[in-house]
């Protein structure tokens, strides 16, 4: 269609006159529309259309607190926040710095760079559905007991944000494009770390993910240990080999730990068919044989609890979104998930503290020695987890400007 010239030239002035910021005329701006681009009515983020196999059973370690439920008002000042490089000490880092939308907000990079140019300690882990992480088990080494606890330790992190709570409380008070947010979230303009905390893990924990192919498959079945009708044959067979159809009497199937958050750790029990994997990810930290010895650098939940028992234990990390979190492992040292199945089958390593899941009878490793149709079968499984709607999603996105 052609538009009519005299309608684009009237357009293109309004824009000029629009951008022009030093016009004298000009009504004070309240909106901050120079600054962010946010939606006049906020997103919906606090009634989100779950599907059905999202059941109330898997809700049941929903981990918001009483006193800080989602709100759309919370969210969006949260999202500001995520992405506001002001956070940092410097202000060259934002969280989106190390978690970013289209990596399932994680990065690309094995260890991420902070505020100074140091380098983290351990990967960076992404999140989808992290409400419904159970409580305790934040981080790779659990010790953040709350998401609310969690999100304000990067920013006082001397390699990652650098930052002290005094200091930040300081700095967004004078930033007065906050003023309508924290108003509209929180009654009013005072800027706290309590509010920042809350709004920051509200923004974390609405970010779900519901639209993979995996959901799809589910919707369709409700069942699965029934095949996909919109998987491939690779896919099918990548599920049941992940959920250990093909080995009903082992302990060590890849459900056993990465298994929805709200089946009780009763490994005799059969998981309920009927349930959704909203999280992928057990509650509990294990050890998977990744290093044959405790003397190395990180030794994880073990070191953090200070008890060696539990030496060389890490989160056991969701695994919705994996094909675009990677590289792997708390410390990224495989690169793709090729890799991380390779492990499984061949590369389990003996280690004092190895999880009773990841040995033999005789205590030895077990390698689950895949056949190469396996090992894609299992990587294809693994990439349906990824959600395409949500990496693309407006309302989890960058909202600055600039
Ligand atoms: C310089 C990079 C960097 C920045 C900046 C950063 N993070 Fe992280 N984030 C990481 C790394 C690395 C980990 C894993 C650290 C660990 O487990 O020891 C992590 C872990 C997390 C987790 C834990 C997820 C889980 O499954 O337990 C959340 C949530 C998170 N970050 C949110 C944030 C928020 C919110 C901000 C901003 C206030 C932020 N991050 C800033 C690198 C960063
Ligand atoms: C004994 C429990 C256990 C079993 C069984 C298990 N995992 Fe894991 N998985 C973990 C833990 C713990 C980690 C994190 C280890 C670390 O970083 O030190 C992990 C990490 C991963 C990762 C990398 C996640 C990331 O964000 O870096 C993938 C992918 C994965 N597992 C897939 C599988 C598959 C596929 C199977 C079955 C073949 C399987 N797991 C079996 C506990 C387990």
């Amino acid at each position: 269609m052609k538009i009519p010239k005299i309608i684009t030239a009237l357009f293109a002035i309004s824009f000029l006159f629009a951008c022009n910021s030093d016009d004298p005329n000009e009504t004070p701006n309240d909106n901050y529309s120079d600054i962010y681009n946010l939606p006049s009515t906020p997103f919906n983020y606090s009634n989100p259309n779950f599907p059905e196999t999202f059941t109330p059973y898997v809700f049941g370690f929903n981990n918001t607190p009483t006193d800080n439920p989602i709100t759309n008002d919370g969210v969006t000042l949260g999202r500001v926040l995520f992405y506001d490089k002001n956070m940092s000490n410097n202000n060259t880092k934002s969280c989106a710095s190390c978690h970013f939308q289209e990596f399932g907000f994680s990065d690309n990079v094995s260890k991420s760079d902070g505020f100074e140019g140091g380098s983290t300690f351990r990967n960076s882990m992404g999140f989808a559905n992290a409400g419904f992480y159970s409580a305790e088990n934040f981080f790779w080494d659990h010790r953040a007991a709350t998401l609310e606890e969690q999100v304000l330790m990067p920013i006082q992190d001397s390699v990652e944000m650098g930052m002290n709570l005094e200091g930040l409380v300081e700095k967004f008070s004078e930033l007065d494009y906050y003023n309508p947010l924290f108003e509209n979230a929180f009654g009013s303009t005072n800027v706290t770390s309590d509010r920042i905390s809350k709004a920051l893990s509200q923004f974390v924990r609405s970010i779900y993910s519901y639209n993979t192919k995996y959901d799809k498959g589910i919707e369709i079945t409700n069942d699965i240990f029934e095949d996909f009708p919109n998987f491939t044959a690779a896919e099918n067979l990548g599920k049941d080999i992940f959920n250990g159809k093909l080995t009903p009497g082992a302990i060590a199937s890849c459900v056993t730990c990465h298994l929805p958050n709200s089946i009780p750790l009763h490994f005799d029990q059969p998981i309920p068919d009927n349930v959704n994997q909203v999280i992928f990810s057990g509650a509990e930290p294990d050890n998977i044989g990744l290093d044959d010895n405790i003397n190395v650098p990180d030794n994880g939940v073990g070191a953090f609890l200070g008890i060696e028992s539990f030496y060389g234990h890490f989160k056991t990390p969701s695994l919705r979104n994996i094909e675009i979190t990677g590289p792997y492992m708390h410390d990224g040292r495989f690169a793709t998930l090729e890799e991380v199945v390779e492990h499984y089958s061949t590369g389990v390593l003996p280690h004092p503290y190895l999880s009773a899941h990841m040995k033999n009878g005789d205590g030895s490793p077990r390698h689950l020695d895949f056949t190469p149709e396996e090992s894609a079968g299992l990587v294809a499984f693994l990439k349906t987890l990824t959600d395409y709607e949500l990496i693309e999603d407006e309302k989890y996105s960058d909202p600055f400007i600039n």
